[in-house]
């Protein structure tokens, strides 16, 4: 069966990747995106683009029944530090966006969704280092919160109505296409734009603060990897563990220095420092790697020389 996609949030940090990914694999005609804002032009030229409001569960119905929607992946959220200035609004953007897709799973409009969880939905007092797949999850940011809910709804989906909902628990991402908005791992974005530019960098996070991250072609291929395995392979079906390298803002700022030798960065730690001290440093993912045969391919150093030679 030919799949016919849509993309929720085609606009953001993860949706241009995947736009453009999935329209090179399953043919441009195949793939709606789909935002509020305005996509990119390259976007917008190479595929069909409808503007939806995620949250707007008859114009999500509408765009689902007029292109024959099979899978949805739905990337819409409001992240953690843009959450945190307003909680309901975050919780709501997030919730009710996922549940008007659980709710037409469940009846049948379309047959598979991919909703991403987040290192988020792990808190304070989850294991810091090789945090496992199963463990202490007590999220202390509203983002979190709609994470860990959310990752609960799914699974709860799948065992009272079958429901094929897929997820993974993405760490801080790191692109060059389109820049993050609102999250606490942003920095790790932001720096090679300021290295290029003026060689130097401010970092709102204090030098050894470490979070996982991975680059993003990494997370683009876990995503289409675990939409594409076999339904018996997915046997997660709150969220998979997901893990490339990590690093402190410091061990950042020394690997960009071995490209540019001048490169500096200074510090001046503000409220998004609390959000990542109270997240995994470093992610166990065995789970995913035994399940559906998830590995990544980047290490830091190819990361970093590649989006120094891309931003
Ligand atoms: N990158 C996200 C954030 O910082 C975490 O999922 O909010």
């Amino acid at each position: 069966m030919q799949e016919k996609i849509l993309i929720l949030g085609s606009s953001g940090q993860i949706g241009t990747d995947l736009v453009e990914t999935l329209r090179q694999k399953y043919g441009s005609e195949n793939v709606v995106a789909s935002d509020l804002r305005e996509p990119a032009a390259h976007i917008l030229e190479s595929g069909p683009f409808e503007q939806v409001d995620a949250t707007d569960r008859a114009r999500l119905e509408e765009v689902v029944s007029k292109h024959g929607i099979t899978q949805i992946y739905h990337l819409v959220a409001m992240l953690s530090a843009t959450a945190e200035k307003m909680p309901m609004k975050g919780w709501d953007l997030n919730m009710e966006s996922l549940f008007h897709t659980l709710e037409m799973l469940r009846e049948k409009q379309f047959n598979r969704l991919y909703w991403p969880s987040s290192i988020a939905a792990f808190g304070p007092t989850t294991p810091k280092q090789d945090t496992p797949q199963s463990t202490v999850m007590d999220p202390g940011t509203v983002y979190g919160i709609s994470k860990l809910s959310g990752e609960l709804w799914c699974d709860y989906y799948f065992k009272k109505y079958g429901c094929d909902v897929r997820s993974l628990r993405y760490t801080g991402l790191i692109s060059y296409k389109t820049e993050p908005g609102g999250g606490t791992t942003d920095y790790a974005v932001d720096i090679f734009h300021k290295a290029k530019k003026d060689g130097s960098y401010e970092c709102y996070l204090a030098e050894d603060t470490a979070l996982p991250m991975m680059y993003m072609p990494d997370a683009i291929k876990a995503t289409i990897g675990i939409m594409e395995a076999p339904a018996e392979q997915v046997k997660v079906r709150t969220s998979y563990n997901l893990a490339a390298f990590s690093f402190t803002p410091k061990q950042l700022a020394e690997a960009i220095q071995k490209e540019l030798p001048d490169f500096k960065i200074s510090y001046n730690v503000d409220s998004r420092n609390a959000i990542a001290l109270g997240w995994p440093q470093s992610i166990d993912d065995k789970v995913a790697q035994q399940d559906w045969g998830w590995k990544p391919d980047y290490s830091l150093e190819e990361m970093v020389k590649e989006m120094l030679e891309k931003v």
